[in-house]
């Protein structure tokens, strides 16, 4: 190995010798090889390079003439340039056309409801004094003439900070065309503002303005004109938009009339929509699952109390929670947005299955508590009450009644506690709110004295089988409606 290496280094040092020696000779062969060569000898022994430098003479000679010419012309121009007066002042309106070129968009921030863009802003204007003779058809210029030509004042209205770019020279440059046409273009970064309407989050889309006009000019003096812009959207490295989605700019002309006059205010809008992946994983896939979770509790035996209890406060408080959660990282607005109507609704459905228990267990515990204690109750009490009861259903006959009928036969579980149950007929609710005698009434009994022909016939031990079907079939149909609706319209 190692003397294989010292011949191939051996071998390196003599070529390199040979073509010190006769560069003009082998200078063409090879294309590695040529250009190595031309730069090796060269930081070996720099004595060579004064003969390149000899060589190049009449071209360096030829870039000072056009130099000078340059400088010539730029002394001309700008000899008794006042860059403190505008173009054709007193004459006609100087005519200023913009152009854009968006780097980079984003990230929009809707805690401060504002938004980032980086840009090259271009502008082009006639100058009549700038005219000038001579080979050059463009003189381009860095920031360090700009100073001296007179630029347009003009700034963006709706930014909050605004960044100019000076590494490693401010990023500004200026080019002077024969005729007297000048284009200035100047890179910087934004924070503009940008009013976010929340009512649809997360299915939002936005028009962020980035509105600019001039300080000083007002109409009659300065006016805008569009450029057709070109956007170049290249989403997948430079834009940050997170979740949002580019979806187009459109642009505007306004006149304002201010104290110092009116002017021209142009706005570019940049269209952008919520993409929905993030929000749907953070809130709609948990909400929805703890909604359903929370059904389980139908399932679950009448008399296991604290299962169904449990489950019922702990899918209650994940929905708290995950309100509470939805709305971190957002501005405090006052409304009521989409997500806030989704997770209120989900709250609601918790809310209920676990009162559905609450009512179910109510309802059991009253009636075991008349039918075992009857004595409790004055006897003739009682008796009016029944016969009340009698002629109010007698009265109602053509009411439609909603009649929740205890039909212990059918629940062997209510017959095995209570067997004496069955030879009561008696409304045991009704007691403790006025005129719900009308809808439920607990008798033992469909074809009893109270009940009525063509009246529902809701068994009160079967709240649980009429649950498992109902809060599915509504959280359904509150979904389809919901989804239509906020995506549709
Ligand atoms: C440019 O040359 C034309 C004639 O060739 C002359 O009329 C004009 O005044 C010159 N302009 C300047 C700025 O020297
Ligand atoms: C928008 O810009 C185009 C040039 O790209 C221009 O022709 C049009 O008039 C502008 N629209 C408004 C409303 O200013
Ligand atoms: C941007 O949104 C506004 C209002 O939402 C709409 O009028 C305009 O047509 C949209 N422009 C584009 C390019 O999508």
């Amino acid at each position: 190995m190692s003397p294989r290496v010292l011949v191939l280094l051996l071998g390196v040092c003599m070529l390199l010798q040979y073509r010190v020696e006769g560069p003009q000779a082998k200078s063409e062969k090879g294309i590695s090889g040529s250009s190595d060569d031309f730069y090796g000898p060269k930081t070996r022994n720099k004595k060579i390079t004064p003969p390149t430098k000899g060589t190049k003479t009449p071209v360096t000679g030829h870039r000072v003439s056009k130099g000078t010419e340059a400088s010539q012309i730029l002394n001309t121009i700008l000899n008794n340039y006042d860059h403190k007066l505008r173009p054709g002042i007193g004459e006609k309106p100087t005519v200023v056309t913009v152009q854009f070129s968006v780097n980079s968009l984003g990230p929009l921030s809707t805690l401060d409801m504002e938004y980032t863009i980086d840009i090259i802003f271009y502008q082009t204007w006639y100058d009549e004094r700038l005219r000038y003779n001579g080979t050059f058809e463009t003189l381009v210029l860095n920031s360090k003439v700009v100073s001296q030509l007179w630029i347009p004042d003009t700034f963006f209205r709706n930014s909050k900070r605004t960044q100019e770019h000076t590494i490693t020279m401010p990023n500004q440059m200026v080019r002077i065309h024969r005729d007297g046409k000048v284009l200035y273009t100047i890179r910087m970064t934004i924070d503009a503002g940008c009013t976010l309407h929340m009512h649809r989050f997360p299915m939002d889309s936005h028009s962020c303005p980035l509105s600019f006009s001039s300080f000083s000019y007002p109409m009659n003096e300065m006016i805008y004109k569009w450029e057709d812009f070109k956007l170049e959207i290249n989403n997948d490295n430079s834009w940050k938009l997170f979740q949002f989605e580019f979806k187009g700019m459109s642009n505007k002309t306004e006149t304002l009339s201010t104290p110092a006059g009116d002017f021209m205010v142009m706005t570019f809008i940049f269209n952008i929509s919520r993409q929905f992946g993030y929000v749907t994983f953070q809130n709609y896939v948990p909400s929805s699952v703890t909604t359903m979770l929370s059904w389980v509790s139908f399932w679950i035996k009448k008399d296991s109390a604290a299962a169904r209890t449990s489950l019922g406060v702990t899918s209650v408080l994940t929905m708290t929670t995950l309100g509470t959660f939805s709305r971190k990282n957002f501005p405090p607005v006052s409304y009521v947005t989409a997500l806030d109507f989704y997770l209120a609704i989900c709250f609601v459905f918790c809310f209920c299955a676990l009162t559905e228990f609450a009512v179910l267990n109510f309802l059991m515990y009253n009636k075991m508590k008349t039918q075992a204690s009857p004595n409790l109750r004055h006897s003739r009490f009682r008796a009016r009450a029944q016969a009340r009861a009698r002629a109010h259903a007698r009265k109602l006959r053509k009411a439609p009644v909603c009649t929740i009928i205890n039909m212990e036969g059918n629940d062997g579980a209510g017959e095995s506690s209570h067997p004496g149950s069955s030879q009561r007929s008696k409304p045991i609710c009704c007691k403790w709110l006025k005129g719900c005698k009308n809808y439920f009434c607990v008798i033992p009994n469909c074809k009893g004295s109270t009940w009525q022909q063509g009246h529902v016939c809701i068994h009160i031990y079967r709240l649980d089988d009429y649950s498992r079907y109902f809060f599915p079939l509504a959280f359904f149909f509150f979904n389809v409606f919901y989804w239509l609706v906020f995506l549709y319209f």
